[in-house]
């Protein structure tokens, strides 16, 4: 029976799907139906159905939190459809410190190896020990250590080659005892031997005087990644734009701020239809309603142009795009 996928996405176009399977159990999905397209979907806080969904749509619902304690260390092993905040709160809660600089993230633990979530300094990668997947060909659990699952900045194995061949269905994380904090981001750096407790709570009041709330202002975060790009065009841009923020990566190359080359291009508070360009965040696409996925394709796609006649940079959308039959690339001069 069709569902609307509204409330379940947190950029909130109206679209609804063909099927909806809720997975509260890892055995449901032994009878679930792969045959078909499917999309799999946490809090949709970092997917956007652009229309209607010609798929099904499979919906991680699953709970658990099992602590192992070690010597050095403690294990946690996390079902995918807890919520990922709850988890670092309670991880702070019991004196189990960590994850603090990834508070408030949106989104279930299971979405969370996807795009290696990360924030102020601190990628998930770091406290991953292994991650659990229903392996969708065999219809048996496997298990992969930290070192295959091919983290990078927003990436891992399961955007390439695991992409619609597996379920994540656990996270296995280790929180070491001896704890230490990172502070290298803005705010952070003000604090003076500062507790687990603040740091988290420093996190969260950055995050909330910046990054709109999804239940308030419809949104799926930073739209684009920050792109990579090589020393030399990094040399030219300074010349021309001395203030752009960049951050190391390698020796050959560099991060870039997207929000600063939106921002600068005149783009802040650009708007069609109900699709604006964040006033706060110029990196986060908001939906004030009335809008549609043809009003968020020409933003994409504006955005990208302009972005590249003035710096020569080529944005990629950080969201996951779905259109009628599947997930879809929108890249200058061309989508797929
Ligand atoms: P969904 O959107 O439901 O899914 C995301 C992708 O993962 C989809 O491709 C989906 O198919 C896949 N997926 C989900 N669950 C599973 C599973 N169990 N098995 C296999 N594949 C799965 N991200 C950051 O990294 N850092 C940030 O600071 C950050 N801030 C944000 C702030 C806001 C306000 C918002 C709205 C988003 C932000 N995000 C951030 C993005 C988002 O929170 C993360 O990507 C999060 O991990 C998405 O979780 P989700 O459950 O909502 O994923
Ligand atoms: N900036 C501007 N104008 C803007 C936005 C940003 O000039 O409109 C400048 C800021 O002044 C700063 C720099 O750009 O100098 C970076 O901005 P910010 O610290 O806000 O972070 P970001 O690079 O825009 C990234 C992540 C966020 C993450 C924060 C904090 C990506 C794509 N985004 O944003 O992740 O929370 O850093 O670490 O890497 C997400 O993925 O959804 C997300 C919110």
């Amino acid at each position: 029976m069709a569902q609307s996928l509204q409330s379940f996405h947190t950029f909130s176009l109206p679209s609804q799907c063909q099927h909806f399977y809720q997975i509260d159990d890892v055995n449901q999905l032994i009878t679930t139906d792969f045959s078909v397209p499917f999309c799999i979907l946490g809090e949709g806080s970092n997917t956007v159905f652009l229309s209607d969904y010609q798929g099904s749509v499979i919906h991680m619902t699953t709970k658990g939190v099992a602590i192992q304690e070690q010597s050095d260390a403690f294990l946690f092993h996390v079902a995918a459809g807890e919520n990922w905040h709850q988890l670092v709160a309670m991880t702070i809660a019991n004196g189990m410190p960590g994850l603090e600089n990834l508070a408030l993230i949106p989104g279930t633990v299971g979405a969370a190896p996807v795009q290696n979530i990360g924030a102020y300094g601190v990628e998930l990668e770091k406290f991953v020990s292994y991650v659990e997947y229903f392996d969708i060909a065999t219809k048996t659990i496997k298990r992969l250590a930290k070192d295959e699952c091919q983290f990078s900045y927003r990436d891992s194995i399961f955007k390439h080659a695991l992409k619609n061949k597996a379920v994540i269905t656990h996270v296995g994380l280790l929180l070491p005892k001896k704890w230490q904090p990172v502070l290298s981001y803005g705010p952070l750096q003000k604090l003076t031997q500062p507790s687990p407790q603040q740091v988290f709570e420093q996190i969260i009041a950055t995050r909330n005087s910046k990054l709109p709330n999804p239940s308030e202002l419809a949104n799926a975060g930073s739209f684009f990644k920050n792109p990579v790009i090589s020393n030399e065009q990094l040399a030219l841009l300074l010349q021309q734009y001395p203030n752009l923020p960049h951050y190391f990566v390698d020796s050959e190359h560099h991060k870039v701020a997207a929000g600063w080359l939106i921002e600068q291009a005149g783009l802040k508070g650009y708007k069609i239809a109900g699709v604006e360009v964040h006033q706060q965040q110029a990196l986060v696409l908001v939906n004030h309603g009335n809008s549609n996925g043809d009003d968020l394709i020409k933003m994409v796609k504006h955005i990208q142009q302009q972005v590249w006649q003035k710096y020569q940079i080529a944005l990629q959308h950080e969201v996951r795009l779905i259109n009628a039959e599947c997930e879809c690339h929108i890249e200058l001069g061309a989508s797929s």
